[in-house]
């Protein structure tokens, strides 16, 4: 192991408190793989004086703490992940949004841990594809990474030909990208519904909009028991009246919270918001700007 246990320890003390992401020593092949080409872009001899270089400068802006803490995350993703959660999206938790909003005509759904983008444009390709009534919606699609590059990149909208294959349909590939050298860009009307911003889930949340339906697939297993529990316990309280959830296929709510029920969607499921655990509507604002309250931007990344 290239990392003495004390740097390790204190690295991954930096890490956990962070990101929240728990690195225990028998992760060490993934700490020298992820961190070798760091200690390369900052001109430090391996990574051992890479830890040193972090102990001199160990606030979470410094340029290594954010090269550090980026290199740590897992961006592992792809076109419509799973399959299930996006029959599931269209099937029942759309209609179910829908009716629900009927009166005031708004919609939002938050992909949480969006990593470079692929989540929020299979949601927004299901809504284009399967409901064109909500075409003069209010349909705002939140994307948020404590990654920086990962939310530059969902943005952004471009993605390799192996990206491409991975996933994602030739029909939808046909109708909502345009080829731009050897890569893909994702067409204006689709990149104009994505509002991304970096947010750590583990840090002080910005306000935001009171969500429809959360998509929070895939990450809280980097956390620890308790991390887990204090992001659910604000999710619940970022959820609107009958709001729904969909978590990855390794992830529960089981012992983690007691507000949701799972609920089944054809030979899926997902979780929806219990009615004691639901906030009255007007305890937030719909449909804030977001991104741009003070919260927002003194407690992102960026
Ligand atoms: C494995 S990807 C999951 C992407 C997508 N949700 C999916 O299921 O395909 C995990 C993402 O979580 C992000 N992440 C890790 N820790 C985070 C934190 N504390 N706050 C917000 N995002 C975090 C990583 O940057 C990464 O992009």
């Amino acid at each position: 192991m290239a990392l003495n246990p004390a740097d390790f320890a204190y690295l991954a003390n930096y890490v956990k408190s962070s990101t929240a992401i728990i690195l225990t020593p028998d992760k060490d092949y993934l700490v020298e793989s992820r961190l070798a080409p760091v200690a390369r872009r900052v001109g430090v001899n391996g990574i051992a004086e890479l830890v040193g270089a972090l102990r001199k400068n160990s606030s979470p802006h410094s340029e290594i703490g954010q090269l550090i803490s980026e290199a740590m995350t897992t961006n592992e993703t792809y076109f419509f992940r799973d399959v299930k959660p996006f029959d599931v999206l269209k099937t029942t938790l759309l209609p179910e949004a829908i009716e629900r909003r009927s009166q005031d005509r708004t919609l939002n759904i938050w992909s949480a841990a969006c990593s470079s983008g692929q989540e929020s444009y299979s949601i927004a390709m299901t809504i284009k594809e399967h409901f064109p009534q909500l075409s003069n919606w209010r349909v705002r699609l939140f994307a948020t990474d404590i990654s920086k590059s990962m939310v530059e990149r969902t943005r952004e909208g471009i993605f390799s030909q192996i990206e491409i294959n991975r996933g994602l349909p030739a029909t939808m590939l046909v109708k909502y990208f345009t080829k731009s050298g050897s890569e893909w860009r994702v067409k204006p009307d689709l990149t104009k519904m994505v509002e991304a911003s970096t947010m750590n889930l583990a840090g002080q949340w910005p306000l935001l909009p009171r969500m429809d339906i959360v998509f929070l697939r895939n990450v809280l297993i980097y956390f620890d028991l308790d991390t887990k529990r204090a992001i659910m316990k604000k999710v619940v309280t970022s959820l609107s009246k009958g709001g729904t959830l969909l978590l990855g296929g390794s992830e529960t709510t089981m012992n983690v919270s007691s507000d949701f029920d799972r609920l089944p969607s054809g030979d899926s499921f997902y979780y929806k918001l219990k009615e004691s655990a639901a906030l009255p509507n007007s305890a937030h604002a719909r449909g804030v700007r977001f991104g741009t309250s003070p919260a927002m931007t003194s407690q992102t990344l960026s």
